[in-house]
């Protein structure tokens, strides 16, 4: 077969499963050799209970490039992150900018374990860091993006402690919930914080991607995620007390900082930082 062939069959394919909706099959040539029957299967079966297939974003939605005519568009096995940005701009802008995206936005290939300086799972060492890492790409599942695939990598005590925390009961507590609930505290909660998008005269929630945001300066957090829950005095001493940050906040502060100690706390981290 030619590739003009192959090509105008593909395209036959993916009208096909427009025309078909959210009950598209697809057992098709489109998949070739190289894509196992049951892989398709699998995916299929992920999709169909995601927020996606409720929202009719389909395979195609993904499986094809940006192409504008659908005569030209083509068939892609593996979207990368700008499958997504048509309809998640701002999820794909920030993820871009953290410690995970910012090699793919250099155009390097997706960080890996390997290339760490932070302990991480020996398991681990050659997964690729991508939009589909953390929710897979089909069940896009959310809860366990929070925690549990944060832990498929990361592996220093900072993170391992986290299960032993008050914030991790109390996201244990809702798991059966369909996204994370905002009275809970996961690894996300403080990595990847919530933000509000004004459209209009309502706004919808976000989350801000960009894993290096909340870590500087440090202090940043407190603001953006403590502070949602608890009082500045206590959230200043959880943050700058280092043992309370590699135990996962297993218990309240035992640092007491006076507001003027708690002024110039900040200020010397602000400039040790700043002179790195
Ligand atoms: C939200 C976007 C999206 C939707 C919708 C989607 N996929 Fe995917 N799919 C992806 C991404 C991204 C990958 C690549 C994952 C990776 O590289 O780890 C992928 C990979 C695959 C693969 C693996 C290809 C290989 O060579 O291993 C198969 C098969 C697949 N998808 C089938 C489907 C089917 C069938 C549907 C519809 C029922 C579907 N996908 C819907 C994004 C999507
Ligand atoms: C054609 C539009 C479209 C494309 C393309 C698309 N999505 Fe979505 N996505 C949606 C809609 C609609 C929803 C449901 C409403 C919402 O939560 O915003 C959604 C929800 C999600 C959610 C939240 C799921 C949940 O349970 O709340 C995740 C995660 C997600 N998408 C990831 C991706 C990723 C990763 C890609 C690219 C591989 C992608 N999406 C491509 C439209 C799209
Ligand atoms: C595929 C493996 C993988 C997964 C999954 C993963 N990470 Fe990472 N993460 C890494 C690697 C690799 C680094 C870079 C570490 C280094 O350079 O030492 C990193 C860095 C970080 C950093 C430091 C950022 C910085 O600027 O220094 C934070 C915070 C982080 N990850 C949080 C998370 C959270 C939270 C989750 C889950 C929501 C998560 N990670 C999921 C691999 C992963
Ligand atoms: C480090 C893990 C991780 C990576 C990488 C990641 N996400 Fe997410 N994403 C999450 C978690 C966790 C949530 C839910 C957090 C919450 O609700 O508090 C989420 C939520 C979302 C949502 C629903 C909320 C919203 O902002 O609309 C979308 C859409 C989404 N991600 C898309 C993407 C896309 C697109 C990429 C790649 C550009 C990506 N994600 C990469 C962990 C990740
Ligand atoms: C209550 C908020 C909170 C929770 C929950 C939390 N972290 Fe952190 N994390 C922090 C703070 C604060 C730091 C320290 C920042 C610093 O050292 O400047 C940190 C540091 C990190 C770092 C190291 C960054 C570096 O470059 O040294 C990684 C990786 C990380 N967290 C991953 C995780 C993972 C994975 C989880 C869940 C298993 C998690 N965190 C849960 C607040 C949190
Ligand atoms: C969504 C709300 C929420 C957010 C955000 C949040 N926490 Fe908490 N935190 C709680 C709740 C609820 C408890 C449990 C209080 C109790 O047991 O009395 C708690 C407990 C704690 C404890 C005490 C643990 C113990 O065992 O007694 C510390 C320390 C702590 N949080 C620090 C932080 C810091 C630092 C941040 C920001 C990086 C933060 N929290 C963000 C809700 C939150």
């Amino acid at each position: 077969m030619n590739r003009r062939l192959i090509s105008s069959l593909i395209t036959l394919w993916l009208l096909l499963g427009l025309m078909a909706g959210s009950t598209v099959g697809w057992v098709t040539p489109a998949w070739g050799d190289a894509v196992d029957q049951a892989v398709v299967d699998e995916s299929t079966q992920l999709w169909q209970g995601s927020a996606h297939a409720l929202n009719d974003v389909n395979c195609s939605s993904c499986h094809q490039n940006d192409a504008a005519d659908s005569a030209t568009k083509t068939f892609v096995a593996h979207p990368d992150q700008e499958s997504c940005r048509s309809c998640h701009e701002q999820a794909v802008d920030t993820f871009l900018l953290g410690k995970h995206g910012i090699r793919l936005r250099e155009g390097e290939t997706p960080l890996t374990p390997a290339l760490a300086r932070l302990p991480m799972k020996a398991e681990a060492h050659d997964l690729q860091m991508t939009c589909a890492t953390c929710h897979d790409a089909h069940a896009v599942n959310t809860v366990q993006a929070a925690v549990d695939s944060c832990l498929t990598c990361h592996n220093d005590s900072h993170s391992l402690n986290y299960e032993n925390s008050r914030h991790a009961e109390l996201f244990a507590a809702d798991r059966t919930l369909p996204r994370p609930s905002g009275s809970s505290v996961s690894c996300a909660t403080c990595h990847l914080p919530r933000h509000e998008l004004k459209k209009g005269d309502s706004s919808i929630t976000l989350v801000n991607n960009n894993n290096t945001y909340t870590l500087l300066p440090r202090d940043r957090m407190v603001k953006e995620v403590c502070m949602n829950c608890h009082g500045v005095e206590y959230s200043y001493n959880s943050i700058f007390d280092d043992d309370l940050v590699e135990a996962n906040f297993d218990q309240p502060p035992s640092l007491s900082l006076e507001t003027f100690d708690l002024v110039r706390t900040l200020e010397e981290k602000r400039t040790d930082s700043g002179s790195e």
